[in-house]
């Protein structure tokens, strides 16, 4: 049976840089769901489908091809056969897949297919939804959540690695922003699973987030 690991928390936790060493450590693979949600709300702005219109988005969600594949041990993002993954990562992009993602059509697309890949494979997957909906009977549930300042601090932080300008205050507010949208919509809300470790990054570096993970997987699934 493949063993699967669900990370679930919001916006900035850190979750796809901790998930992504994780699934290193443990030679999983790692799976990047909000890649999947940004992919799809990049077709829609590029449709020119405005995210409140639900009956659009339900009319266009199956003309949009999402898929995943691994090259040099990298998850690339394909839309309708183009690689958009240098797209995604972007506040937009991030806004605009906190806007798409609450339509059921939306959704009920991409965790199929999250679901067919933890299946047949070791993964370590991330999101919102994880352990509460697309892998409920994951083998180590994580909650990983980090006070909004030092979330904020943290994006600002790799703005500028980047070059790009950007203001703390700014971010901090799109932040909770998203979180708001993330865990108050009706479709599969933002929330720890009750099974779900709650593990607080706020006080913690990359290397101590992760070998926290990487503890709990040892003590409790092998
Ligand atoms: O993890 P991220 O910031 O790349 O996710 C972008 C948005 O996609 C997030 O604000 C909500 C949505 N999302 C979701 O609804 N369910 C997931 N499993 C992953 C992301």
């Amino acid at each position: 049976m493949a063993k699967n690991i669900a990370i679930d928390g919001p916006a900035g936790a850190g979750k796809s840089t901790i998930a992504k060493r994780i699934a290193k450590e443990l030679g999983m693979i790692y799976v990047d769901t909000g890649a999947m949600y940004r992919a799809m709300g990049l077709f829609f702005h590029r449709q020119g489908i405005d995210p409140q219109d639900e009956a659009a988005i339900g009319r266009e969600a199956e003309n949009a091809q999402v898929t995943i594949r691994y090259e040099n041990g990298q998850q690339q993002v394909y839309l309708n056969g183009e690689n958009v993954t240098a797209r995604l990562r972007t506040e937009e992009a991030g806004q605009m897949a906190s806007r798409v993602s609450v339509y059921p059509a939306v959704r009920r697309k991409l965790v199929w297919l999250q679901q067919q890949m933890a299946a047949s494979q070791d993964v370590v997957m991330d999101g919102r939804d994880i352990g509460t909906v697309v892998l409920p009977k994951a083998d180590l549930k994580v909650y990983l959540t980090a006070d909004s300042r030092v979330r904020a601090m943290r994006r600002v932080g790799e703005l500028r690695e980047k070059g790009q300008e950007c203001d703390l205050q700014e971010i901090e507010r799109d932040i909770i922003e998203r979180d708001y949208q993330d865990m108050h919509r009706e479709e599969s809300p933002l929330r720890q699973a009750e099974d779900a470790v709650l593990v607080d990054t706020s006080q913690m570096d990359i290397d101590q987030a992760v070998q926290a993970v990487v503890r709990l997987f040892q003590e409790r699934v092998l």
